[in-house]
């Protein structure tokens, strides 16, 4: 019994020890359990978490991009041909975006909290100046007070066709960039103004909308139940819509699409809601991705999600009235623009029905740099890199009494698209990259105890092999024979192919 077998032995012990807790660790996945259970705990909006600061004041920058589309030929398209229009842009703003008024509710599983957005001008980013530049467009007042003028009589259809024409308001209208997307004072609305007092003079696609907020939210915190996590409780104080004719389509789902719960899996769909689009929409993932050394997932939007009710019939509650159904690609929300004829779609009526690509001249949709998409980091699913796309159309097409619109044929008519993008800052993404190393470490530590398990038993059957080597003469024979042991050995175990025996000594159990 040297010193020395007595070494090899103790490292064989340890080594056996190693192996068999660190495979019960891996095989019982205790370490990723646990990280798990703490990432659960500590992703959820409380004053104290980590996360609750960057979800109040998102560090990522914001850049809405405007592009619009001009009309090269109203007069061809106002005789009955087919329009055709230029892209210009983009425009772009940068948007922030704080969450105000948070206020905890119901013992920290709910939080109340608007969330305004402001504007401002990036002239570096942008294609031209907005105060000078000038788009000619569909006229939206116009187009809006003669489809609120359809349910009236054709007499009055007729005087205010009349008027309109004497005052000088066509079917097209040239305006700035400023001008159509932060409001100006328009003729047709100032004249209804002074009839209804309640309708605005000003018309702007985002008018009013700098500072504000698209309503009062109230979320989950997540404290719960994970899955819960930034999830919308009420919004404006209704927990689900009643201008869509179903039940299904009127649902809230989701989550504002800020925040996500961790733990993300290819398989599920995540649910949005989106109040400029005035519906939940679902996203479903596509593919892995990498965005700044971040491993990330890519979920957008199915083409289901805007599939025509013949294809899809759970799109049937989108029809408003029921029955009256667009095609594939663009949805009517007149319900929620105070019934103005307005059609969203993605840009260049990507995913839509060929038919309303091919009405209008200049369109050209393509994946790249058209769809919509979300890159999400799974185990934390924060965001690390979004895209949303949108196009504005209006519908236009014959209206009895205004004989401008004696020839047109019934059109989605393009107006602008848009382009939000929001990209981790470096900051957050180092620390995301840290948090992640941290993550991969303890969930691999009980790989790494059964590397060293493996180390160990290959440095203990070279020692072995090596020592046994020395002490040829005095080793015990290599029994071939398992059932014939010689008095004191015990077992039989093979290693590498050699039958080793473990000798029983009552003075030293580790040692042979
Ligand atoms: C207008 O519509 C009619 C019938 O729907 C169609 O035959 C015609 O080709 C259309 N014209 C254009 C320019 O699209
Ligand atoms: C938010 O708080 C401000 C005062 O801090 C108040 O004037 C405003 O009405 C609040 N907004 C909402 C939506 O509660
Ligand atoms: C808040 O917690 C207290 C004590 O745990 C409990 O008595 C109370 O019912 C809870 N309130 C709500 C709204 O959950
Ligand atoms: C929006 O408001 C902010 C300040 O509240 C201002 O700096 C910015 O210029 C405004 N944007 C536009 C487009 O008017
Ligand atoms: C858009 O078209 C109008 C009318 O042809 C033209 O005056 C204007 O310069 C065009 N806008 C841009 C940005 O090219
Ligand atoms: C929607 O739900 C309400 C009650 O939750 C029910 O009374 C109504 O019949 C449902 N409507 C449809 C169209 O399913
Ligand atoms: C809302 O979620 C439910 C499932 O939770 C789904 O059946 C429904 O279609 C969703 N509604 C919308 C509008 O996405
Ligand atoms: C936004 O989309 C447009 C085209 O749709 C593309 O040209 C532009 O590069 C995109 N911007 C960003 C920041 O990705």
């Amino acid at each position: 019994m040297t010193r020395r077998s007595c070494a090899i032995y103790a490292t064989g012990i340890v080594c056996a020890h190693l192996l068999i807790v660190g495979i019960a660790l891996v095989v019982a996945q205790v370490f990723q359990t646990m990280i798990h259970s703490r990432l659960k705990k500590e992703i959820t909006l409380t004053e104290k978490s980590q996360v609750f600061e960057s979800w109040k004041n998102p560090p990522p920058p914001v850049y809405m991009e405007y592009y619009f589309f001009n009309v090269t030929n109203p007069e061809e398209f106002l005789a009955g041909g087919k329009a055709s229009v230029k892209q210009i842009g983009p425009y772009t703003y940068r948007e922030y975006r704080p969450r105000e008024n948070v206020t905890f509710l119901e013992n920290g599983t709910k939080v109340f909290a608007v969330n305004p957005k402001s504007f401002v001008f990036v002239p570096e980013k942008s294609a031209g100046n907005p105060e000078v530049d000038l788009i000619r467009t569909v006229n939206i007042p116009f187009v809006a007070v003669m489809n609120e003028l359809n349910s009236y009589s054709f007499f009055l259809r007729t005087v205010v066709s009349m008027y309109m024409k004497g005052i000088g308001v066509e079917l097209f209208m040239t305006r700035t960039v400023h001008e159509i997307l932060w409001g100006f004072k328009d003729p047709v609305l100032t004249k209804v103004h002074s009839m209804k007092p309640e309708v605005d003079e000003y018309f702007g696609l985002m008018y009013k909308k700098n500072g504000t907020h698209e309503g009062e939210f109230v979320f989950h915190t997540g404290e719960e139940n994970y899955l819960d996590y930034g999830k919308i409780d009420t919004w404006n104080g209704l927990r689900k819509m009643s201008w869509w004719s179903s039940n299904q389509s009127n649902m809230i789902n989701g989550t504002d699409g800020a925040v996500f719960h961790p733990l993300i899996n290819r398989n599920e769909l995540l649910y949005i809601f989106a109040a400029d689009l005035c519906r939940s929409i679902h996203l479903a993932y596509v593919e892995d991705v990498e965005v700044k050394g971040i491993q990330a997932y890519r979920f957008a939007p199915p083409s289901d999600v805007l599939m025509s009710p013949k294809d899809n019939p759970t799109n049937e509650g989108f029809c408003v009235p029921a029955g009256d159904c667009l095609g594939t690609g663009v949805l009517k929300v007149s319900v929620c623009r105070e019934g103005a004829p307005i059609v969203v779609s993605f840009p260049h009526f990507y995913q839509a029905d060929p038919m309303y690509i091919n009405a209008v001249d200049g369109l050209s949709p393509n994946k790249e740099e058209h769809e919509t998409y979300l890159d999400l980091q799974p185990t934390t699913g924060v965001p690390i890199r979004a895209c949303k796309r949108a196009q504005l159309n209006i519908i236009l097409k014959r209206v009895q009494g205004f004989p401008a619109t004696k020839f047109i044929n019934e059109t989605i008519f393009p107006i602008m698209f848009v382009n939000e993008t929001a990209t981790i800052d470096d900051n957050s993404a180092a620390q995301m990259r840290t948090l992640l190393l941290i993550v991969t470490l303890v969930s691999n530590f009980p790989v790494l105890i059964v590397g060293m398990g493996i180390i160990l038993l290959l440095v203990f059957v070279v020692l072995f092999c090596r020592n046994r080597q020395k002490k040829v003469g005095s080793a015990p024979p290599l029994w071939t024979n398992r059932s014939i042991k010689p008095h004191g050995y015990i077992g039989v175990k093979s290693v590498m192919g050699h039958d080793i025996l473990f000798k029983f000594s009552p003075h030293s159990v580790i040692c042979f």
